[in-house]
Order: C-alpha cells, then sequence, then structure tokens
C-alpha cells in the first residue's frame, strides 16, 4: 500500500478503475449464480468477500489515495461490494430454500408404513388361560405335574376304575395308538387329564397336592363346539382328613380368583368311575351373577339367563383309586376335580367358534395381547 499522495490520481490505480471495479463485482455476481450448492457458494463467499478478495484488497487501497480521491473510489468499491453482498445473500436463500425443499422429499417419513415387517408373535389364549388357572392352585402351595399325551390304556383307564366295557372306552371317544402287528398296543392318546392323578400318586407319599394341566384328544369332529384336541387342567389333593367341603371351598377360592370376589359354585350329583360321590360343578354366571333367571328382560348371552355356567367334573377320590395307587383308603381321602380350557376360554371371552382356537391365525391371537 503506497503512502497518501497529492497527486495520486484513483483512477490511475489499477484496481481502484471503475471497469476493474465492475469485473470485480460482475465475477463475484457470476461466481454466486454458478453455485450449485451452499458448499459451492461457500467458496465463492471467501474468494468474493473475503479477507483476500480482489474487491477487499482494492478497499484497502482506498486508505493510500488522497483525501479529495477517497470519497470517489469509497463509494464506487462500497457500491459494488453492497451489490456483491446483496446477490450472495439472495443466493444463499434460494439455495437454502432448494436444500430444505428436498430434505423434506428426501427425508420425508411414511408414517403409514407398517412399523414392523417381522410382527411380533402373541401367546396363544389358551396357554396365558391354563397358565392363569394353574397360578391360582400354585399360589396355593399346588404343584405342577404332568403325563405323557400318547398314555398306557393302564393310566388312562383301569386305574381309574373304568372297566373294560364303559362307554369311554369305545372307538367312538378314544384315538388308540397302533400296535406292531395291528394288535391293540394298549396305548392310547389320553382322553382326560385323569391319568397323571395316577403317576402321580405312583411317584409320591401323601399328602399330594397337584394340578395337571394339559393336552387330551377324542374323536370328536372340529366343529363350533367340539375339537379332537384340546386342554384340560386336572386337580388332585390326597391327604389325611379331606372332605367335600375342601373341594368345594378350592372350587369356591379358583372362581372368585379367576372372576371376581362375589363368585361361588354349585355342585350337581353326576357319576364318574375315578370319584365317589362325584359331581358336575358350575359356577354362578359372572356376567349376570344369576340376575337374568326368570328375567326376560335381562337376557344373558353368557349364560344363555340359566344363570350358571358348567364347568367340569369333580369328587372324591374312588377308593378303588387310591388302593390302585398303592395309598391307604383307611387313613388318606381326596378329592379332583378337571374341567376343559376351551369352554372356559370361549365363556370368558366371548368366542364363539372353537376353530378359531386350533386354526392358528394371528389375527385371533393378537387382541388377547402378549400377557405372560
Ligand atoms: N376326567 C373327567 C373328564 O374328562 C373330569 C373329572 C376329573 C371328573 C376329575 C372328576 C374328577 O370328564
Amino acid at each position: 500500500m503506497s503512502a497518501p499522495n497529492k497527486s495520486y490520481d484513483p483512477v490511475e490505480v489499477e484496481a481502484l478503475k471503475p471497469e476493474q471495479i465492475e469485473r470485480m463485482r460482475d465475477e463475484a455476481l457470476a461466481a454466486f449464480a454458478a453455485a450449485d450448492s451452499l458448499d459451492a457458494l461457500h467458496e465463492a463467499k471467501v474468494a468474493h468477500t473475503g479477507p483476500a478478495s480482489p474487491l477487499a484488497l482494492a478497499n484497502r487501497e482506498i486508505g493510500a489515495l488522497p483525501p479529495h480521491a477517497k470519497a470517489d473510489a469509497g463509494k464506487r468499491v462500497g457500491m459494488a461490494r453492497g451489490a456483491v453482498n446483496k446477490a450472495l445473500a439472495a443466493r444463499q436463500s434460494e439455495l437454502e430454500a432448494e436444500r430444505d425443499a428436498r430434505v423434506l422429499v428426501e427425508e420425508a417419513v411414511d408414517v403409514t408404513l407398517p412399523y414392523d415387517r417381522v410382527p411380533a408373535g402373541a401367546r396363544h389364549p389358551l396357554t396365558t388361560m391354563m397358565e392363569r388357572v394353574a397360578d391360582v392352585f400354585v399360589s396355593m402351595g399346588y404343584e405342577i405335574a404332568e403325563g405323557p399325551e400318547a398314555e398306557a390304556e393302564w393310566f388312562n383307564f383301569d386305574a381309574l376304575n373304568i372297566a373294560p366295557d364303559h362307554p369311554a372306552r369305545t372307538m367312538q371317544d378314544t384315538f388308540f395308538v397302533e400296535g406292531g402287528k395291528g394288535e391293540d398296543s394298549g396305548v392310547v392318546l389320553r382322553t382326560h387329564t385323569s391319568p397323571v392323578q395316577i403317576r402321580s400318586l405312583l411317584d409320591r407319599e401323601p399328602p399330594v397336592y397337584v394340578v395337571c394341566p394339559g393336552r387330551v384328544y377324542r374323536t370328536d369332529e372340529l366343529d363350533a363346539t367340539h375339537t379332537p384336541v384340546f386342554h384340560q387342567i386336572e386337580l388332585l389333593a390326597v391327604d389325611e382328613g379331606l372332605t367335600m367341603a375342601d373341594l368345594k371351598g378350592t372350587l369356591d377360592h379358583m372362581v372368585q380368583s379367576l372372576f371376581g370376589a362375589d363368585m361361588k359354585t354349585r355342585l350337581r350329583p353326576n357319576y364318574f368311575p375315578f370319584t365317589e360321590p362325584s359331581a358336575e360343578m358350575d359356577m354362578l354366571c359372572y356376567v349376570c351373577k344369576g340376575t337374568s333367571v326368570g328375567d326376560p328382560d335381562r337376557p344373558c348371552r353368557t349364560c344363555s339367563s340359566e344363570g350358571w355356567i358348567e364347568l367340569g367334573g369333580c369328587g372324591m377320590v374312588n377308593p378303588r383309586v387310591l388302593t390302585a395307587c398303592g395309598v391307604d383308603p383307611e387313613k388318606y381321602s381326596g378329592f379332583a376335580f378337571g374341567f376343559g380350557i376351551e369352554r372356559m376360554l370361549m365363556f370368558r371371552h366371548n368366542v364363539e367358534d372353537m376353530r378359531d382356537m386350533v386354526e392358528g391365525d394371528v389375527r385371533f391371537t393378537r387382541p388377547f395381547g402378549m400377557e405372560i
């Protein structure tokens, strides 16, 4: 930079010549217009407005001019710089707007897309229901016992005092597993969970408190209310001094735990070879609590206005069963009950067709949720 000089003519200073200033301005404007990205614009900005840019250098030359020439040159450079900054700001916002529009498209999220392409499965409500019932007894100190589904006839029938000519033994109800030479193999698909009673008594010394959930088989056609494979839960208690009052109390506790504190059960006389006396057990309808009976204005879908819902069978363990298992019926007595889980799921959750439970369609299972 040269020192002030009275005879100094700014037009003669190369960098301050009007056409030079215009050229610098035009070059800057052209560079901004050509910048096609914010990064490119930044480079053009540094080159044309930064401290080393031609206009900044020209501006510095002004200081060296004689006072009378400074105003003119200053105005010229100032106007050029003004135009450059304005063009820069305009291009900057143009490119920013372009970027924003592009980002909106590129980073758009379609919130209607499935959030999970491999949807989690859901536990089958039969499993949940069975565990729920078993838990009632586990919390009372009962033990879970299991047995095979392909079961010896002796466990499924004989030990339970079901004579060879009992109707439950005929081909109509029982799936027989074929033996090696087409003869009776002595093996059946268990028709109920009661053989686990026998296995439990043979395995343990009384007192015995077991609950046996499991799959059972009968030769029924699959329809809205039957399935050849279904689930039962069985309970067996063998101890000194057990009576029917203990059975009744246990049943009441179960329905209260599952359906509410104001629930109860009732027993109706029945016959099972393995219990004596035997009863059919009903629970109060948990929806109408019996109020729909004889009241045509308030019909109840759950119990068909019967007031009671049939659950299953129960009774005091037949002494012959205890004897078959080596338990002294003079010293010990016991009670047992068993009922179907599918039926309970049907009335508890208004499932109208049993086929929904066996088809494995996750659309049936999912509404029951992932409860453990
Ligand atoms: N096992 C019987 C059935 O399948 C139910 C039952 C179990 C009855 C225990 C009495 C005692 O029908």
